[in-house]
């Protein structure tokens, strides 16, 4: 695993990615094709957001998280016990062969060193016609109007400290060769540009404090010299409610394989 560059398990990172499934399960559920019964696997769960989520979309799931981090799996097994989760590394699953109907993982692969190793493993724990999603990101696509200098530089900063960790933080971008390398044939990848402006403000209001509360988890990866660039950027950010004709713009990947 590469570090990771959020903030790790305290009460603010968990509340954040609570906040954060339910912005993704609202663009990225309705590909799933989900029907309880389904054996589901949720690969890198985390604290068990999205893995949570998945079970109220669809009650009746055979559903099992699996994480690396013991940590996150504590706060898995805390907030959400209805989850069965077990800890284990998404590049060697303790499944057999053909265990699961569905593998749902949401930002994962921008943090491994491998990413074909960890597909390798899906496709390989995937009953036959079987399908997997992954939403990833690609920090290239992020964009702001007006130009904020200090989101800029933050993203620089964050996307260095993610690439020297061995992660990648424009994977989104590399997604169909890496599924092609694992051994799947069948691929789609939608990226479609999410856009906030004030012609939608709930969505906008969102998406602002979306990445205003990734970047509020930074200081521990940028270091505590950074926090004021940190508060500036966030300023930026909250500063594009008002701004004229403002807007901020980002693509995440959404890959979907067939075994
Ligand atoms: C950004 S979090 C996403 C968590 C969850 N999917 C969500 O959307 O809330 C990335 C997760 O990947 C996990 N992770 C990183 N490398 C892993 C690996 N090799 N095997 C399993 N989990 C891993 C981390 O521990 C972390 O919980």
């Amino acid at each position: 695993m590469s570090s990771y560059v959020h903030g790790g398990t305290t009460a603010r990172e968990v509340a954040r990615l609570e906040k954060q499934a339910d912005f993704t399960a609202s663009f990225t559920f309705s590909t799933l094709e989900l029907q309880p019964g389904l054996r589901v696997l949720d690969l890198a769960t985390g604290v068990g957001a999205m893995g949570v989520r998945l079970l109220r979309a669809c009650p009746g799931l055979h559903l099992v998280g699996v994480d690396l981090a013991a940590a996150q799996l504590a706060a898995a097994r805390h907030n959400h016990p209805e989850l069965p989760v077990l800890r284990a590394d998404a590049t060697r699953l303790p499944f057999p062969d053909a265990t699961f109907d569905r593998v749902h993982c949401s930002w994962l692969l921008e943090h491994v060193p491998t990413p074909t190793k960890v597909l390798t493993e899906v496709h390989r724990v995937l009953r036959p016609k079987g399908l997997c999603q992954f939403v990833e990101v690609d920090n290239e696509t992020f964009g702001t109007t007006p130009a904020c200098p200090s989101v800029t530089e933050v993203m620089r900063r964050l996307n260095h400290a993610q690439q020297q960790g061995g992660g990648d933080p424009f994977v989104g971008e590399k997604l169909e060769a890496h599924f092609a390398a694992a051994g799947f044939e069948r691929v789609q990848v939608d990226r479609r540009q999410m856009t906030g402006n004030r012609r939608d403000p709930r969505f906008f209001q969102a998406f602002i404090d979306e990445f205003a509360e990734i970047f509020e988890g930074l200081d521990e990866s940028l270091g505590t010299e950074a926090l004021p660039l940190i508060a500036s950027a966030i300023s930026e950010l909250r500063g594009l409610w008002d701004a004229p004709a403002g807007e901020l713009r980002y693509t995440p990947s959404i890959a979907r394989a067939w075994r």
